[in-house]
């Protein structure tokens, strides 16, 4: 089987099917990650950077490990510790990295559309692990499994994001990913925190009542406020935008019975996200999104990298 894809850029240049395989490679790779030895042969000899220009908890981390159960090589780099701080130019580190004959670069960094640079001056395969507001792939695959897993399909299901629209590559990502899946899709944001031309945006419908909305969906994913890229005044305070858009344990009564709540983390507790809603047992998939970041990023590994298949059949 030879996947159509060399990099993992825009989830929108990805197929229904190509997204179902990477969500049922990922299903596979759940009893791997239930051994005792969690690690398969399948990518050995191939070769990884992590090139994390920003900070990561989940994502970095999230590959470093998938890496390992792949056993492929991994060179964590970027940042103030390398020599991008003396001026050395985006071409002549990537350059600089080709020449020790890697076979994949994973990409973090606060510039839109640094992986696409990346992959055109390189080579070597590329997955975008978030660029600046633009997109972050992989989240969106992992959100998709989260949700397939709890729900069982796409078609028909009714999912709000909700939040700082605006400025998520989060969303850039999730919302094209779900209309490929066939769910209908509601942005829900203060009209501060939507693009100026919220048609853009490619969702079945926008609103900023989240009152209104929240009885109709079956899945409601949060988006954290990303105070670090908010300029001006959005709103007036995190305690307003807590009471109008934070999903509080008050909203709970407003919720379908079965309907769940997703997060990307990390979550600013109090302000889009409270606690009895985070932490909630039967609603709250946030953990699993956690587990499903590193069942994704092997899949996604595996199937670029055209991994062999020993070992994972093998016990
Ligand atoms: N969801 C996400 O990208 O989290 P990190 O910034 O911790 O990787």
């Amino acid at each position: 089987m030879t996947f159509p894809h060399r990099h993992l850029i825009d989830i929108a240049e990805y197929s229904r099917d190509d997204i179902m395989l990477m969500l049922e490679t990922a299903a596979s790779f759940k009893e791997v990650n239930e051994r005792r030895i969690k690690q398969v042969p399948t990518l050995k000899g191939a070769t990884i950077v992590n090139m994390f220009n920003e900070p990561s908890t989940r994502t970095r981390s999230s590959f470093e490990i998938a890496e390992k159960r792949l056993s492929a090589n991994s060179l964590n780099f970027g940042g103030s510790s390398t020599s991008t701080v003396k001026g050395e130019s985006l071409s002549d580190t990537v350059e600089t990295l080709c020449a020790y004959k890697i076979d994949m670069i994973i990409v973090r960094d606060k510039h839109a559309g640094v992986p696409r640079k990346i992959a055109d001056l390189s080579g070597v395969h590329v997955i975008d692990a978030g660029d600046g507001k633009h997109q972050h792939p992989t989240q969106a695959l992992l959100d998709l499994y989260s949700i397939w897993e709890e729900k069982g399909s796409f078609e028909g299901l009714n999912v709000g994001i909700v939040g700082d629209i605006a400025h998520s590559r989060v969303c850039g990502s999730l919302l094209p990913a779900l209309k490929i899946m066939g769910a209908n899709t509601v942005a829900i944001a203060p009209p501060t925190l939507l693009p100026a031309r919220p048609d853009v945006l490619g969702a079945d419908e926008v609103s900023s009542d989240l009152d209104a909305v929240l009885p109709d969906l079956d899945v409601v994913y949060m988006l954290r406020v990303q105070r670090e890229r908010l300029e001006g005044a959005p709103f007036p305070s995190l305690r307003e935008y807590n009471l109008l858009y934070g999903l509080t344990q008050k909203r709970d009564a407003l919720m379908k019975p079965d309907a769940i709540v997703c997060h990307p983390g990390p979550i600013n507790r109090g302000v889009e996200l409270d606690s009895f809603m985070a932490d909630h047992p039967e609603r709250s998939v946030i953990l699993d999104q956690v587990y499903a970041g590193i069942l994704v990023r092997m899949a996604a590994l595996y199937l670029l990298l055209g991994g062999s298949n020993d070992g994972i059949d093998a016990q």
